[in-house]
């Protein structure tokens, strides 16, 4: 049966609209909703563009109170049915009580070839380790930040005068690949992790 899936955002949504754009055709998954916490994220009107339902649940009302914004994610949530959460840039800690309720059925994309570089600033700080591979990961989400069973993850190079945006923008469209290849196979329940490496290399391989 075609699994429904609610892709959870705070921002510009590249990746929400990546998994959109993917649940097409024979796709054992479609996008029932695009739920943001920032009611300007422009990812909202991304996928409203592509015919999608949106609700926003601002966090700033709440406060400290992540419990009451998580009972108003779950309403929302609950209106739209989904079988699976996709968080796709979404940048708020969820509780291990909101976790729990979706256990084996959320999954996350982060910037860094976990488990390295869990939390923020990960291709700044890829960059000051000296690593020469970076990438990103997709993988079940688990009480403890950014980890659980990783699903996939797609490798980039680092080149010499890399800074962490030069960085994040050859991570991005590996991101892009990565999340809908992974939501694709667990939609059918297949848990096998995907691997992607991107063509680029350095030293170049004809040098
Ligand atoms: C993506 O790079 C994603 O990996 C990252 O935020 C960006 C969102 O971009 N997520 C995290 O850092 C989660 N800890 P997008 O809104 O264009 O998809």
């Amino acid at each position: 049966m075609t699994k429904r899936v609610a892709i959870l955002i705070s921002g510009g949504g590249s990746n929400m609209v990546a998994l959109v754009d993917s649940m097409t055709g024979d796709h054992p998954a479609r996008p029932v909703l695009v739920l943001s916490n920032d009611p300007q994220a422009a990812g909202l009107d991304k996928a409203a563009a592509r015919g999608i339902p949106t609700a926003a649940v601002d966090h700033r009302p709440y406060g400290k109170d992540r419990a009451a914004f998580e009972q108003a994610l779950q309403a929302e949530l609950d209106r739209a049915q989904p079988d699976i959460l996709c968080l796709a840039g979404f940048m708020r800690i969820l509780t291990a009580d909101f976790i729990a309720r979706w256990d084996g059925r959320m999954l996350n994309i982060h910037p860094s070839l976990l488990p390295k570089y869990k939390g923020l600033n990960t291709h700044a700080r890829a960059l000051a380790a000296g690593d020469t591979e970076h990438g990103c990961s997709v993988h079940q989400v688990t009480p403890a930040l950014d980890d659980g069973p990783v699903l996939g993850q797609a490798v980039v190079p680092v080149l010499p005068r890399d800074t962490a945006d030069t960085l994040a923008a050859r991570v991005l469209p590996m991101e892009h690949a990565l999340y809908p290849a992974v939501l694709r196979k667990f939609a059918t329940g297949d848990r096998t992790p995907v691997f992607l490496r991107s063509g680029l290399s350095f030293p170049p391989s004809n040098a």
